[in-house]
This record gives structure tokens, sequence and C-alpha cells, in this order.
């Protein structure tokens, strides 16, 4: 499929920006907030960190059976916020689109990549239920380096990557005295995209 040239000229924009935080010393530019609901219609917002991004979409990495995955699986949409106050005079991106699972090969690809610490973290961790104490926490931690030990471990089954397929990018540039500028690139139903400024 050929990317849609507004969409690329977004996704450009962005990877700009990005290295622009990056060379800015943005303590994270890769942490970002993702808001999600379920179908109860009651939005959550949690950092989460930008692990890959091109024209397919932003993704990040999560466990399935945390409030977000449940929510995700529920209502698969999701909207995206970043903030570098260092790039120019402050800047605001906002992602919203449709949430889908990346592929087995792409998380195994992703998990492989990680520290060993944090890939066992991944099994140990019931993300989001109730831990009674850091010393469960720990407890579970040495069981799994047990099960693994002197062997590669494996992608856990339920942790994955998360792709947001853009629907809207929008851009806020700060500027003196309130002009601050917005850009919002949209893409509607049939996948055409167009450009428009908004009010600040
Ligand atoms: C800087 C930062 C980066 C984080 N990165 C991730 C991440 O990439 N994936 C993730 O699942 N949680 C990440 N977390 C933890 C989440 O914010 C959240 O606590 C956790 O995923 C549980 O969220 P949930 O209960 O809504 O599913 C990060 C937290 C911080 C502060």
């Amino acid at each position: 499929m050929t990317t849609h040239p507004l969409l690329a000229e977004a996704v450009a924009g962005f990877s700009a920006l990005f290295e622009e935080a990056r060379v800015a010393g943005e303590p994270d530019p890769t942490a970002m907030t993702v808001a999600t609901a379920g179908l109860d219609a009651r939005p959550s917002a949690r950092t989460v960190l930008l692990k890959a991004h091109d024209a397919r979409g932003f993704v990040f990495y999560t466990h399935l059976d945390g409030r977000k995955g449940r929510e995700l699986q529920a209502n698969p949409h999701a909207a995206l916020l970043f903030h570098w106050p260092r790039v120019r005079n402050g800047v605001q991106v906002r992602v919203e689109g449709a949430v889908e699972i990346v592929s087995d090969a792409e998380a195994d690809a992703y998990f492989a990549s990680r520290p060993r610490v944090s890939q066992l973290g991944a099994w140990a961790s019931l993300q989001s239920e109730t831990l009674e104490s850091r010393e469960a926490f720990e407890q579970r931690l040495s069981q799994v380096e047990q099960r693994f030990d002197g062997r590669e471990v494996p992608r856990p089954p339920r942790w994955t990557g998360l792709r947001v397929r853009p629907e809207k990018i929008e851009f806020w540039y700060g500027a003196d005295f309130r002009l601050h500028e917005r850009w919002l690139y949209e893409s509607d139903r049939a996948g055409d995209w167009s450009k428009r400024m908004l009010y600040p």
C-alpha cells in the first residue's frame, strides 16, 4: 500500500521533531502518554515508551492483561501525547487512531533486544494486579530466574506491542504572546488525508 503524501509529511514532521527533542536534551523523548477507555467510556492515561514509528503507526510494548491492555482489547482506540518543552518554543504532538497488536515476529524481535533483567521482569509482573508486598514480587522474580536459568528468555505470550494507526496527528508549536500554531493532519474514513490549521 502506498503512503498518502500528507501522512508521509506528518510522519516525517514527527521524526524531525523527535530528533530535535533528542538533540535538545529532553530527558526522554520516547516517553508519551497513552490514553484509553474501556466500554464504560471512562478515560485512563499512563506513560509508556515509544519503540517504533513509521507511516503504519506508533508502537509501544505492554502486558495485555494490565488495565490499558484490557481496555484496548475491548475498545481498540487510543490517543498518544508527546510534550517536548525544550524543542523550539515548546512542542506538543497528539496522535489518535485505532490500535492493533503487532505481529509475533515483530514483538519477538523487540523482546529479544531487551536486557535480560527486563525480560525476566516481564515474566514476573502480573501487571496492574494487587501486589501484596515488594517481597512477593522479588520472590516471583527469583522463581522466573530459576525457570529460565541458562537459556534464552522467550517472550511472555500476553506481552506484546501495540501499534496506534494514526487517523489524526496534530502538531502544536509554542510561540510568544499565545500566537501558538496548530496543524492538524486528518484522515477520512476512506483513508484520504487532509491538513489544516486550527485556532490556537
Ligand atoms: C517513564 C515511564 C515509562 C514507562 N514505560 C512503559 C512501557 O513502555 N510499557 C508499559 O507497559 N508500561 C510502562 N510504564 C508503566 C505505565 O505507566 C503503567 O504504570 C503500567 O503500564 C500499568 O498501566 P495500566 O494499569 O494502565 O495497564 C512506564 C512508566 C513510566 C513512568
